[in-house]
C-alpha cells in the first residue's frame, strides 16, 4: 500500500539530540534544523562544556538569535561532570535553563574528557533531577581498554545503567542515539520510564561502511554503527510506532581538516541537511510511513511532557542530489550522502 504514498503532511518534527556547536559552525549548520525542525536539544560538549545556568542560557538566547525564526525552540541540557556546584545546577533545573543533563563517560566520544567516571560523584545531581522531573540524558557507552568499541551500550547498560536505575526508580532516563539491539531491546523491555532516540545512520549503516581495510572517517561516530542485526533491530523499534523511540540526528558536523588527513580523526556525522528526508525513506523502506509521524513529531513531546507542536511539514517523492558540502570559506563539512540521489524532499513547512 505504501508503494502509492508521494506525499505526506505530518506535524513539524523535533530533534531530540544535535550539535550545533558554535562560531562559524553553528552560523553554517543552524538553518538546516531551523527549517524543518521546531525544536531541538542541543547538545553541551562545546569546548568549553556547559556547566552553569548562565552559560546554558547564553547558548540558546545565541541560538534562538540566530536562527531568527519566531516558533522555533531549543533546549540545552547540563554537562554532567565531576565537580558539579550543585546551588546553580538546581537553580539551572528549575527554572529551565537546562534542560536536564547529559552524561559522558569520560573519554567516550568528542569532547568528552570532562565527562563522568565515577557515577557516585552525579548521584546529588541525579537526585535534583528526579525531584524536578527532568530527564538525564545518556551517552551510553563503558568505556575500558579491555571492552571492544562494538560492546560499549551492553557493558553500560549492564554495568552502570543497571545501578542508576535501582537506585533512581523515577528518574526519566533517554540512552542517546541507541545503537545495538541489545540496548533497543533492553529500552523496550524495561518498566522503567527509560526511552531512546535513533539516528538515521544507525539504521543506514553497518560496521562494513566503516571499517573495511581503511576507516572510512565520514562514517565514524560514537557508539560505533555496529552489524546488520543491529540494524534491523533498530529500524523495527523505531519504525513500529513504539512510543518508547523517537528522533535525535546526533548529527554532528566537523571541519573536514579533523576528519581527513589526521590519525586522530573526530566521530560525528553531519546528517542535517538530508534528515527528515532519509528517515521517511527507511519508514518508506520498512512499510512504515504510517509511524513517521509518531516518531518523528509526538513520541519525543510526550516523553517530556511537551505539547505537540501546531504547524505541519509537507514531503514529497522528489529526486534531488544533495550536495556534497556544506562549506563557507573558512570552514567545510562534508554532508552525509553528500553527492548521492535522495528520493523524498520537504516542499513547504
Ligand atoms: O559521533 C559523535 N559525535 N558522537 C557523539 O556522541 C558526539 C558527537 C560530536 O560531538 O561530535
Ligand atoms: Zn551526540
Amino acid at each position: 500500500m505504501n508503494e502509492k504514498i508521494n506525499k505526506l503532511s505530518i506535524i513539524k518534527p523535533d530533534d531530540w539530540h544535535i550539535h550545533l556547536r558554535e562560531n562559524e559552525v553553528l552560523n553554517l549548520v543552524l538553518p538546516h534544523t531551523v527549517k524543518n525542525f521546531a525544536r531541538c536539544i542541543a547538545m553541551p560538549n562545546l569546548n568549553k562544556p556547559i556547566i552553569d545556568y548562565s552559560a546554558a542560557k547564553k547558548y540558546s538566547d545565541l541560538i534562538i538569535k540566530k536562527a531568527n525564526s519566531k516558533n522555533f525552540r531549543v533546549f540545552v541540557p547540563y554537562y554532567l561532570n565531576h565537580n558539579i556546584d550543585l546551588k546553580n545546577f538546581e537553580i539551572g533545573i528549575k527554572q529551565n535553563y537546562f534542560f536536564g543533563a547529559k552524561l559522558y563517560p569520560s573519554n567516550s566520544t568528542t569532547n568528552s574528557k570532562f565527562g563522568v567516571n565515577n557515577l557516585e560523584k552525579i548521584y546529588p545531581a541525579l537526585e535534583i533531577l528526579q525531584e524536578n522531573n527532568s530527564p538525564l540524558l545518556i551517552h551510553a557507552e563503558k568505556v575500558d581498554e579491555k571492552i571492544s568499541i562494538f560492546d560499549r551500550e551492553k557493558y553500560f547498560i549492564d554495568n552502570e545503567l543497571q545501578e542508576i536505575l535501582k537506585r533512581f526508580q523515577n528518574l526519566k532516563i533517554v540512552i542517546e542515539h541507541i545503537s545495538s539491539e541489545y540496548g533497543a531491546q533492553f529500552v523496550n523491555d524495561s518498566s522503567h520510564p527509560i526511552a531512546s532516540t535513533v539516528t538515521l545512520h544507525h539504521m543506514l549503516l553497518t560496521k562494513k561502511d566503516v571499517f573495511n581495510g581503511d576507516t572510512n572517517p565520514h562514517h565514524y561516530c560514537m557508539p560505533v554503527v555496529k552489524n546488520e542485526k543491529d540494524l534491523i533491530a533498530l529500524r523495527k523499534f523505531a519504525c513500529s510506532g513504539n512510543k518508547k523511540f523517537f528522533l535525535g540526528t546526533d548529527s554532528a558536523p566537523h571541519d573536514l581538516k579533523y576528519k581527513e588527513g589526521t590519525n586522530n580523526i573526530k566521530a560525528g556525522i553531519y546528517t542535517s541537511p538530508i534528515a527528515i528526508e532519509m528517515y521517511t525513506s527507511i519508514f518508506e523502506e520498512e512499510n512504515s510511513l504510517n509511524n513517521l509521524e509518531t516518531f518523528s513529531s509526538i513520541n519525543g513531546a510526550n516523553f517530556y511532557d511537551l505539547p505537540l507542536n501546531s504547524h505541519k511539514i509537507n514531503i514529497e517523492k522528489v529526486n534531488w542530489i544533495n550536495p556534497d558540502f556544506t562549506e563557507d570559506s573558512k570552514i567545510k563539512i562534508k554532508n552525509f550522502m553528500g553527492g548521492q540521489k535522495i528520493k523524498w524532499k520537504v516542499v513547504s513547512n
